[in-house]
């Protein structure tokens, strides 16, 4: 009886080790498999964090690529809008060149040429289009006075104008042929002799004959042409009549006629404006210098 409890003690340690190492097995497997599969996650996730990387990186590289042909596209569009704009002012340029060089050809030379015996004009010249200057404005309302067309609306204006300052301008001359230029010359030669050269041009070289020119009075004074400087038209005229292109020919101490203060020219508004700011006189001024306002004569 004594030894059969030892053995059964035995017995159950056996039998106790045996399942206690198949448990340290098992568990010790279980364990290897976890730390497999705990591996392979972790092997997983690195290559999954390496692909996310790889592909944001990717992905950053074409959205760089991409700004960069954004820029490089807006870049091309601005240069090419530029190069639009540039040639647009080169065709621009062109053309305003092309319209200066067909208005000067279609302007007349003449109109700016310095006609007191420097120029000649010939008997078959008159100006290209002419109106006739309404009799209200006339001194003597004969309605047969004419002037070129181009200037008048600048004289109507001018006489309108002052009258609305109660400044009186009379036409008392306006447009002369070379064939009347010569009639009157004659008349006063006979009249004045060789003095009629000191106040009337021979013909061909009056500025009347350009059809620009013309020779103001007064309802009061008429004819009487040597008071005109004491009239408040004449005053009116130094003061105001280059803002409507119109020059006082022949000032005081000319080197051409006497003083005639009645005898005033369209010449433009720019260049009667530099001549009145500069106080010159149009027949100083040298002509190549002159012609450079023809362009512009009829700009308002
Ligand atoms: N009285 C000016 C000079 C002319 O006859 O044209």
């Amino acid at each position: 009886m004594e030894n059969k409890t030892p053995r059964k003690v035995n017995i159950f340690l056996i039998l106790f080790t045996i399942v206690f190492m198949c448990a340290t097995v098992y568990l010790g497997y279980q364990n290897y498999q976890l730390n497999q599969a705990k591996l392979l996650l972790e092997t997983e996730l690195v290559n999954t964090k390496q692909d996310f990387a790889s592909t944001t990186e990717k992905l950053m590289g074409d959205i760089a690529a991409f700004r960069d042909l954004l820029l490089a596209t807006q870049a091309e569009r601005v240069n090419a809008e530029q190069d639009v704009r540039k040639q647009q002012e080169v065709l621009d340029a062109m053309s305003n060149t092309l319209g200066s060089y067909e208005r000067l050809a279609n302007t007349d030379r003449e109109l700016l040429a310095k006609y007191s015996r420097v120029y000649f004009l010939n008997e078959n010249y008159s100006p290209k289009h002419s109106v006739t200057i309404p009799p209200s404005y006339t001194y003597n309302g004969d309605g047969e006075k004419m002037i070129l067309s181009e200037v008048w609306p600048f004289l109507q204006k001018m006489i309108d104008d002052a009258s609305t300052t109660n400044i009186d301008l009379k036409v008392a001359s306006a447009f002369r042929s070379f064939d009347t230029q010569s009639k009157l010359k004659s008349a006063y030669t006979v009249s004045y002799g060789s003095g009629s050269n000191r106040f009337s041009a021979d013909q061909g070289y009056s500025e009347h004959q350009l059809g620009t020119t013309v020779d103001f009075t007064t309802l009061k004074i008429g004819s009487n042409f040597s008071t005109f400087e004491k009239t408040a038209s004449y005053t009116w005229l130094t003061e105001n009549a280059y803002k409507y292109g119109f020059i006082l020919s022949y000032p005081k101490k000319n080197a051409y006629y006497i003083f005639e203060p009645w005898h005033w020219r369209f010449v433009g508004k720019a260049l009667a404006l530099k001549l009145h700011t500069e106080n010159k006189n149009f027949y100083d001024v040298p002509q190549r210098d002159i012609n450079e306002y023809l362009i512009n004569i009829f700009n308002q």
